[in-house]
């Protein structure tokens, strides 16, 4: 069985609710930009390209559902207008302001042409927001294809050792994912000796969803803390002794400096003081160009009770009930709590930035130029 976040057919959109996972699985029916927005503000739907596609995906059941209107004027006005609430829905990931930037592109080229009726604005959208979910999925493959090789090609050769963090697979794209896509194209090529995935606190997407996707596809994986990444590194003599560490982004700027789930730059500090490989996989639909470095991307602050709660399954001493989770406080009533969702990876720190296109490398002044890998995306 394939792990699918998101079911899409013409007139109809379901997400896997991510807030239940792993104990339930529950998918949400969305059939407008307004429950797109609460979706993805929930956090029911997560990761940087899933994000733009459920956005996108969320105005298109609106238009196939409803008739805005025979002018394409007035068609064009109301998906301009949709497109830029959805995009107020999460600040950090780009994924979702490039996509609603092209579906307005098409959007207005459509509507202005001479003799084009609102059916035919809403049409020209919709598959373009299918199209979207289609791409990704390839682009996906091509990461986890150029990732794993550069990997095996720069331990000398595999079966390798990966580490993970926060949630890259198919709940958080399109299907078979980014950084966790590497992991599966390791897997799948007999590269792989073991990987190893972060819980990702606060939010624990690494022990929630990517522990469950590794569980699923029956990928050799052990779970670890956060707070044990240095530990596991410095296990020179151990079996599993990790060859690279390999996350997603939600942005890269320009110069590479990279935005992705809080914990990340911490990574990759320990993995320049260990001689670890540090890379990141990413889409060219997360590369911006627009923003030059990494002090420029805004990073998005959360409740602090998402760090001071914890939600699971009710246990009563012996037993656990999955059908039945409460919400238990694990800190000090009263404490202050800081709760940023994303950090800053610097450049420096970064060794590959992995595309569908192949790993973009910093040049010989040590520097990544991502121009080139950018040239015929638009
Ligand atoms: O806050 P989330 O759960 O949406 O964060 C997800 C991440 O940060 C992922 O690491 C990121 O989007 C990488 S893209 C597959």
């Amino acid at each position: 069985m394939v792990l699918e976040a998101i079911r899409y057919k013409e007139g109809s959109l379901k997400i896997l609710n991510q807030l239940k996972l792993p104990h339930q699985e529950e998918y949400d029916e969305l059939r407008n930009a307004e429950d797109g927005w609460h979706a993805i503000r929930d956090m029911r739907t997560r990761g940087a390209p899933a994000i733009a596609i459920v956005a996108a995906l969320s105005l298109a059941v609106e238009l196939q559902n409803n008739t805005i209107s025979d002018k394409a004027e007035e068609v064009a006005a109301f998906a301009l207008e949709k497109l830029d609430y959805l995009v107020t829905s999460r600040p950090t990931a780009v994924n979702l302001a490039d996509a609603a930037r092209k579906l307005k592109k098409i959007v207005d080229t459509v509507a202005s042409a001479k003799d084009n009726d609102g059916a035919a604005v809403s049409k020209a959208y919709c598959d373009a927001a299918a199209q979207m979910l289609i791409d990704d999925v390839s682009d996906n493959e091509g990461i986890g294809r150029h990732g794993a090789e550069w990997i095996t090609k720069s331990a000398g050769g595999g079966p390798v050792s990966v580490l993970t963090h926060c949630n890259t697979g198919s709940l958080a794209t399109a299907s078979y994912g980014t950084a966790l896509g590497v992991i599966r194209s390791l897997h799948a090529n007999g590269s792989l000796k073991h990987a190893f995935c972060t819980e990702t606190r606060p939010y624990n997407q690494g022990s929630k969803l990517t522990a469950f996707e590794l569980v699923h596809d029956k990928i050799p994986a052990t779970l670890i803390t956060d707070s044990m990444a240095s530990a596991l590194l410095r296990e020179k003599g151990a079996q599993e002794r990790i060859a690279a560490i390999v996350v997603g982004a939600d942005r890269v700027a320009a110069n590479g400096d990279t935005a992705n789930k809080i914990g990340t730059y911490q990574l990759a500090i320990t993995a320049k003081h260990h001689g670890v490989k540090f890379l990141v996989a990413a889409p060219r639909t997360t590369v911006d160009l627009q923003t030059k470095s990494g002090e420029r991307i805004v990073i998005e602050e959360r409740a602090g009770k998402e760090v001071t709660m914890v939600k699971g399954p009710r246990f009563d001493g012996v037993d656990l009930d999955l059908s039945k989770h409460e919400i238990v406080s694990i800190a000090a009533n009263g404490i202050d709590v800081w709760n940023p969702a994303f950090d800053v990876t610097p450049a420096e720190l970064i060794d590959g930035i992995i595309t569908e296109v192949g790993v973009v490398e910093k040049n010989s002044a040590g520097k990544f130029d991502l121009t080139l890998a950018m040239e015929a995306h638009n």
